[in-house]
């Protein structure tokens, strides 16, 4: 409606103005469309038109309207396309004129055509390719062909569209000539990886109503930039391998892809390891990324690897991860024993639970095969005791004792629990040091021995000996006579045992007609602190000598006065004058007597009785026979040497004792030794009895002299080695020794020998008996010793035993 009115105005415009009549119509009307109603608006009667033979002039070829006389009316003869017809001009108009005849007159007529929106634009192609690279930078510039719409004015192309809008932007511009240029700007980078290739649709659009529309389509391949590194499909991977394994085992395999193309995306892969040995011993395929090993893989070197592995493209790019290799034990490791500390020695009275020695135990496979257990040999006073882990002590369990066992060689055997086991084991030397716990046994129950009588002093009667059980200073056994009294008199003055050897020595000459045995004791001590001790008894049995030669009884044998033994001269054969009595106080075969006649006055007359003694007559006596008849009788005794005794015995042959006395007293009698023998015997008692009182206060200042010197001994703390002195003294009476010896008792600081010099008179036989062997008898040829003149005295020096 808006355009026929503003037609309408137009129409009366160009009439008004020029005379000319202007229609205005849109293109491509249908034909026979009304273009005017040109006789009216000529003001013209319709039949002038007819017969004016009114008609169309134009100089184009074409004609596009015709004039319909009758009804007056301009028509569209042809479509008409404006674009066609006027191209890009405007305004685009028909002109022509209508001629009349009768009379002639024309009149111009213009016929505007408008233009209506029959043209999409469209493109010139309908695609559109580009290659742009992914590291193409943002705001680059691709500059689009542009469309066309044939249309003018609002029906012309009015813009473009760019779908979709994810990568690029579309860009006019208007350049200074008035071309205006299409551009796609990049405003988010490309990725090839994404999107490879990128369809876009470009689309112009006119103002026309309805409104149209040309698209083109805008391929874009995405070109590859190495904008990839290569990844790897885990951050970090994970592998056993078992230690021990040949160069060569296959470890794990990495892999990294890369998202690039071509050689951007080919992957090598390294091993980047360099401050530790990994590179030593494993190796990466560059191609596949296998792990291998090419060294030693030991699990006590290295519990696991850490194999940083790096991938790179041929672009440069990389990644790099871990490969995590655990190394599987296996038991190639023995148990290794370190002796942490030890005693070589140990005492035998050590207390139970005594640690000996400390034992660590190192074991460098780990799991079973480093579990390590320990065990000794059994029947061995010692266990081994764990303590904390891998610590050992090896502890007494039970009494040790020197005695039974000095030493033990104790195998410590260790072995783990690894299948295999290995095993590895030590063997530790202990020493048991003593302790005085056993005390000196003599080696029999008790001693018993002979000595011949008359013996020098000092004579080794024989040894008594003691074993100890124990070991050096407390196995050292001394020998000490027990104090004891044998009638009396203390038994030191009989014996005395040498404290090392025990060898036991007559301190004096023994008389088997004073005493035919003693007991003493021996004490065998060791030498240990404190010292044990245990004794023996001993008993001396003397053996008679032949020493007393008999001694006849009667006939008594006086100086003065005569006896004689009266025979009648009527005596028969066979008449016992007379008895020789004697006795021998040795015992035995010494004292077996026999009598024999030695000499007579008259040999024909007399014998004597072998056995008996017996004086007898032989033969009858005549008167011719001598008053006084002297007769020599030796008594002998069967000892070897045998000893002898001569007896006179006086026979006086008469047969009254007047005759008899005519015959002896040619013998004078002394009056004077009466007279003297009384005084004799009153100085006798007075020198007696001077020396008694003498010996008593000599006795008394020795014992207190004695005491206080064992009181002094006894606070000083010291071991005392006890000594024995042997004393002889002739006041003890026994008056039947026929010497006085003194001898000396030497100790020297070392005490293991002593030298004691004992005087003896040369070499003596003695005769021992040994009481186990069944009485067999021992010669024993006793040493020569020093004589010590009689009156040196006794001289004892004391040493004291320094330990
Ligand atoms: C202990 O071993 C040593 C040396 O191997 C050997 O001389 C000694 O006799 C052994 N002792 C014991 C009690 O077996
Ligand atoms: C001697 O040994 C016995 C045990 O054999 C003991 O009873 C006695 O007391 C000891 N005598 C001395 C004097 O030591």
């Amino acid at each position: 409606m808006t355009r026929q009115v503003l037609l309408f105005i137009v129409l009366l415009f160009i009439r008004s103005v020029y005379g000319q009549i202007s229609y205005s119509i849109p293109e491509e009307m249908s034909k026979g469309s009304l273009v005017g109603n040109i006789a009216h608006d000529l003001g013209l009667q319709p039949k002038r038109l007819s017969s004016g033979k009114a008609r169309i002039y134009t100089r184009d070829s074409d004609e596009y309207i015709e004039l319909n006389r009758e009804r007056g009316v301009l028509l569209v003869k042809e479509r008409i396309d404006r674009e066609a017809l006027c191209r890009r001009a405007t305004p685009c108009a028909l002109h022509f004129q209508i001629i009349l005849e009768n009379p002639m007159e024309f009149y111009s007529v213009a016929v505007q055509i408008t233009d209506i929106n029959d043209n999409a634009p469209t493109f010139e192609k309908s695609e559109m390719k580009f290659k742009i690279s992914e590291s193409a930078t943002l705001g680059a510039i691709f500059v689009l062909k542009r469309a066309a719409d044939l249309d003018v004015g609002t029906n012309d192309l009015q813009r473009y569209e760019l779908k979709p809008t994810d990568n690029f932007v579309l860009k006019l511009q208007t350049k200074a000539d008035g071309n205006k240029i299409v551009e796609m700007v990049l405003q988010k980078p490309l990725d090839r990886e994404k999107d490879e290739q990128i369809s876009l649709v470009l689309t112009a659009v006119d103002g026309g109503e309805p409104q149209m529309s040309g698209t083109m389509l805008i391929v874009i391949t995405v070109l590859d930039a190495n904008d990839n590194a290569p990844v790897f499909t885990q951050p970090t991977y994970k592998a056993t391998v078992t230690e021990n394994s040949p160069k060569g085992t296959f470890v794990a395999a990495v892999k990294a892809s890369d998202a690039d193309h071509g050689s951007n995306g080919k992957v090598t892969y390294s091993i980047t390891n360099t401050l530790d040995n990994v590179l030593e011993v494993f190796d990466v395929n560059e191609e596949n990324g296998e792990v291998t090993s090419i060294g030693n893989i030991d699990f006590e070197d290295s519990r696991n690897y850490e194999i940083n592995l790096l991938a790179s493209d041929e672009g440069g790019l990389t990644h790099s991860c871990k490969l995590i290799v655990d190394v599987t034990d296996i038991n190639d490791n023995k148990p290794e024993i370190n002796i942490m500390s030890k005693s070589n020695v140990i005492s035998e009275d050590a207390k139970l639970n005594t640690v000996v020695t400390m034992i660590n135990i190192e074991d460098k496979d780990s799991g079973e095969n480093g579990d390590v257990k320990c065990y000794i040999s059994e029947n061995i006073p010692f266990t081994l005791k764990a303590s904390t882990n891998d610590f050992y002590s090896l502890i007494t369990d039970s009494d040790l004792d020197r005695e039974r066992s000095s030493e033990y060689n104790i195998t410590v055997s260790c072995s783990d629990e690894g299948v295999p086991s290995l095993s590895s084991s030590v063997t530790l030397t202990l020493q048991i040091s003593d302790v005085n716990d056993n005390a000196p046994v003599f080696e029999r129950s008790a001693y018993e021995a002979y000595i011949v009588e008359n013996n020098t002093p000092g004579l080794s009667i024989f040894t008594v000996k003691a074993g100890d059980a124990d070991w050096k200073q407390n196995a050292r056994v001394s020998y000490i006579l027990e104090d004891s009294s044998v009638n009396g008199v203390p038994v030191s003055s009989f014996v005395s045992v040498s404290a090392d050897s025990g060898v036991i020595h007559a301190v004096r000459s023994f008389d088997y007609e004073q005493i035919k045995d003693f007991h003493f004791r021996v004490k065998a001590q060791d030498g240990g602190s404190p010292p044990l001790s245990s004794n023996v008894s001993v008993k001396i049995l003397i053996q008679d000598q032949n020493d007393n030669p008999p001694q006849v009884l009667y006939p008594v044998q006086t100086g003065g006065s005569l006896v004689a033994e009266m025979v009648p001269r009527s005596a028969d054969v066979g008449y016992l004058v007379s008895k020789v009595v004697a006795v021998d106080v040795d015992s035995g075969q010494n004292a077996w007597l026999s009598y024999k006649l030695q000499k007579a006055t008259d040999r024909a007359l007399f014998e004597v009785g072998l056995q008996n003694g017996e004086i007898r007559t032989i033969r009858q006596v005549s008167d011719k026979d001598a008053v006084k008849q002297r007769l020599a009788v030796i008594v002998e005794d069967n000892g070897q040497p045998s000893r002898s005794a001569t007896v006179i015995v006086n026979v006086a042959v008469a047969d009254s004792f007047p005759e008899v006395l005519s015959e002896f007293t040619d013998f004078p009698h002394d009056k004077e030794y009466n007279d003297n023998l009384t005084f004799y015997l009153v100085l006798a008692l007075a020198v007696v009895s001077f020396l008694f009182i003498t010996c008593l206060v000599v006795i008394i200042s020795v014992k207190i002299y004695r005491w206080r010197q064992s009181r002094i001994l006894y606070h000083s703390g010291l071991p005392v080695i006890p000594y024995y002195p042997p004393r002889y003294s002739d006041t003890l009476g026994t008056g039947t020794l026929p010497h006085v010896y003194n001898y000396e008792v030497c100790r020297t600081t070392d005490s293991r020998k002593s030298d004691c010099k004992f005087g003896t008179a040369g070499s003596q036989n003695v005769l021992i008996m040994d009481p186990s062997s069944t009485g067999t008898m021992q010669r024993i040829q006793s040493e020569k010793s020093i004589l010590d003149e009689a009156d040196s005295p006794l001289e004892v020096r004391l040493s004291v035993y320094n330990p």
